[in-house]
């Protein structure tokens, strides 16, 4: 079965054709380079972005596969959360192509989609699991007893986690995106130079807490620049951020594993599973668990964890119950 992923709900313009679980092509146009200057997404440039790129970007995806529209079974769209406007797009051209093709198009959720970025390609995975997914937008905790049965058992009650390191590096006078510049930086610093808040979230068991982080690293940089120091100190600024802020979601993920004792896989997926320093100590987490990381390229936004997800979803109902998707404008 022939699946087309699409995915535009930030800002990655993307598709992607699956057989059954192995992915054939994954396209991707990224607008870091029209956002970098502004520190951070705007809306309105992501939206008339993906306007101009959804089409070519389907067109390559199928190039690259080496099928046509005539073979395609089934269309899965990222159907929010993100962007209004950017979803618009990907959503409006899916439900065109769905209705011009007569397939059937499965709405899919974007973050449950990160958790099958590490399911592709036919990857084993034994259940329970414990997933992470953490992002610019998102810091959201799932338990899932199978590839479709989500349970949320924490979110960020505040910043995501790649916000947060999005905007410490704005502060810092770093480039856009702030993750992986300050996850390099971080490698030559002292992360115990500066002490830093220790992060509680009262009333969620499983709830992340990223803004206070943000307003210490605040006042800490702006008293560092005051006394001329912060030039020097930028790489050990960094290395504290990013061990208070690994730190907490390594914590998450042990008060979860102490709290659902028959889980078997632990899991991270989003942008900041790219992180290296939570890359390494989850590789050294509990040895008795299989620990699921994605591939580099699927780690930050991309339409093959579309495609995986809608085609596991595809099982669940009547092609009438999904074609009602594809009729009605979206809400
Ligand atoms: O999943 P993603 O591409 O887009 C969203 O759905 O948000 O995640 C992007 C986020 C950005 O905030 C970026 O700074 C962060 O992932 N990121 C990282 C690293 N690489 C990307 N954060 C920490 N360490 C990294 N190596
Ligand atoms: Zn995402």
């Amino acid at each position: 079965m022939y699946t087309l992923g699409i995915e535009s709900s930030c800002d990655e313009t993307a598709a992607a054709i699956l057989k059954n679980e192995k992915v054939l092509s994954s396209c991707i146009f990224s607008q870091i380079d029209l956002h970098a200057k502004f520190g951070g997404v705007i809306p309105e440039i992501a939206a008339r972005e993906h306007l101009a790129k959804i089409g070519p970007i389907v067109d390559e995806s199928f190039r690259q596969a080496n099928i046509g529209f005539d073979q395609l079974d089934l269309i899965a769209v990222s159907n929010g959360p993100g962007l209004i406007g950017s979803l618009l797009v990907g959503v409006s051209y899916a439900k065109g192509l769905s209705l011009r093709l007569n397939k059937t198009l499965i709405p899919v959720n974007h973050v449950h989609a990160h958790v099958h970025s590490l399911f592709l390609n036919n990857q084993s995975v034994d259940f329970p699991a414990l997933i992470l997914v953490v992002s610019g937008g998102h810091t959201h905790l799932y338990r899932l007893k199978s590839p479709i049965e989500f349970e949320l058992l924490g979110f960020s009650q505040d910043d995501a986690c790649g916000e947060a390191y999005d905007k410490v590096a704005k502060m810092l006078g770093l480039t856009y995106p702030g993750g992986p510049v300050i996850d390099k930086l971080a490698i030559n610093g002292d992360a115990d130079r500066f002490p830093m808040p220790k992060v509680s979230v009262k009333n969620f068991e499983f709830g992340f807490s990223f803004s206070g982080i943000k307003t210490h690293l605040y006042r800490l940089i702006n008293q560092l620049k005051q006394s001329n120091l912060l030039k020097d100190q930028i790489a050990d600024v960094c290395a504290a951020f990013q061990k208070v802020a690994i730190e907490q979601l390594i914590e998450r993920l042990r008060q979860a594993c102490a709290k659902y004792p028959d889980t078997k896989t632990i899991g991270i997926s989003g942008g900041v599973a790219a992180n290296s320093l939570l890359r390494e100590k989850l590789a050294e987490f509990d040895k008795s668990l299989h620990f699921l990381k994605p591939e580099m390229k699927y780690c930050a936004d991309n339409a093959a964890m579309i495609a995986h997800l809608g085609w596991k979803l595809h099982h669940q109902k009547q092609k009438d119950e999904w074609d009602v998707f594809a009729r009605y404008p979206y809400e």
